[in-house]
């Protein structure tokens, strides 16, 4: 996953030499947060428990940069472990969460504990801090399934999970902290995002990962649903730009919520479709299952907020994204 030169300059004026807080940063997407602070100078402290994930990348980066990297192996709920992740640190990113609907419905305590309790929990942590802003990875899952398309961030919420409730939560704590305490704060709801390095390992693992793996075992994706729901599938380069803009941006943030999408929706069956073409399997195709509880029916951004307050467009396509992610996991899957 590689930002545009133009992005990278602007951005690594502001990041170079700052020290940033990524909770959740081993995960998919905070590794590619990780990534891009790393190579735009910043000194980076993550904190994450590994529930859902591993150090195998992080490592990496640890051992590229020892100075520059430092990762401590706790829950977000230990309030010791964030006052030593968030000692410097002048900008905080919160993606540390249990990130899938239907484990939710499975487990809707654990889900609440990590979400929210954790949030109020990382607000203190930088509150105490002297954080300048914290910037939370929300969830276009707060729209629910309510027909009007676009998603604007002035629709009434309406979640459909105890994940969907959770996050919503983390805004409203986000926006009170900004309000009761005058931390800058920004919520993200990221649509859909898919990427190289998406975990494909779970009975939860998001549709991209979990079709791809399934094409290269050379077995038949799953679908839920007859296939014609639709989602803003948005490539993991565009929400590690909008999270690096989120927490650069020199406009003031006092909690708002924004968008992070492309703008554009496909079908999970053209989805399906594209990447059985792209796994060099054309004629296979998806098995039906009955819907699961709490999934929408549609969704797309409407990403006018974002680009008005911090300046963000993608950068990359559902092609190019899933070209790219198709090929690593082409590699780990077919090992070729
Ligand atoms: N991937 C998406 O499409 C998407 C969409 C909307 C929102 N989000 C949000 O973005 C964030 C990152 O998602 P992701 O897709 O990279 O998921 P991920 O599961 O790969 O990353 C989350 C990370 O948080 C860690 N974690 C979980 N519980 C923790 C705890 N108690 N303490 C410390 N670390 C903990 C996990 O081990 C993992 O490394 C999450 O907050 C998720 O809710 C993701």
């Amino acid at each position: 996953m590689r930002l545009p030169a133009d992005k990278v300059t602007k951005l690594r004026t502001f990041y170079q030499g700052r020290t940033v807080c990524v909770t959740g940063g081993a995960g998919f997407i905070g590794g590619h947060l990780c990534d891009a602070l790393l190579s735009m100078g910043a000194e980076i402290r993550v904190i994450d428990d590994l529930s859902n994930s591993s150090l195998e990348h992080l490592s990496g980066l640890i051992e590229l940069e020892p100075d520059r990297v430092k990762f401590i192996h706790a829950s977000v709920l230990d309030d010791d472990a964030l006052k030593a992740a968030m000692v410097g640190a002048q900008t905080v990113f919160h993606l540390a969460a249990l990130g899938s609907v239907p484990r939710s419905v499975e487990e809707p305590q654990r889900t609440w504990s990590v979400n929210a309790t954790g949030t109020l929990r990382v607000l203190e942590a930088a509150r105490a801090a002297k954080a300048l802003r914290v910037v939370f990875a929300a969830s276009s899952s707060a729209y629910g399934d309510q027909p009007e398309l676009p998603k604007v961030e002035s629709m009434p919420v309406q979640p459909l999970s105890p994940y969907a409730a959770s996050k919503l939560a983390g805004e409203q704590l986000l926006a009170v902290w900004s309000k009761c305490y005058g931390l800058s704060t920004a919520s993200l709801r990221y649509f859909n995002i898919f990427g190289p390095r998406q975990s494909a390992d779970s009975a939860y693992a998001a549709v991209v990962a979990a079709f791809a793996k399934a094409l290269f075992a050379g077995e038949a994706p799953t679908v839920f649903g007859d296939g014609s729901q639709s989602r803003d599938f948005t490539f993991v380069s565009n929400a590690v730009l909008a999270t690096l803009l989120a927490g650069s941006a020199p406009t003031r943030l006092t909690g708002q919520v924004m968008n992070i999408g492309t703008g554009r929706r496909v079908t999970v069956a053209e989805l399906a479709t594209v990447m059985a073409r792209q796994a060099g399997t054309p004629h296979v195709h998806p098995v039906m299952r009955p819907a699961r509880a709490g999934d929408v029916m549609h969704s797309l951004a409407d990403i006018s907020l974002a680009k008005e307050l911090i300046g963000y467009e993608p950068v990359a396509t559902l092609e190019d994204g899933l070209a790219e992610t198709m090929e690593w996991y082409k590699r780990v899957f077919a090992g070729t």
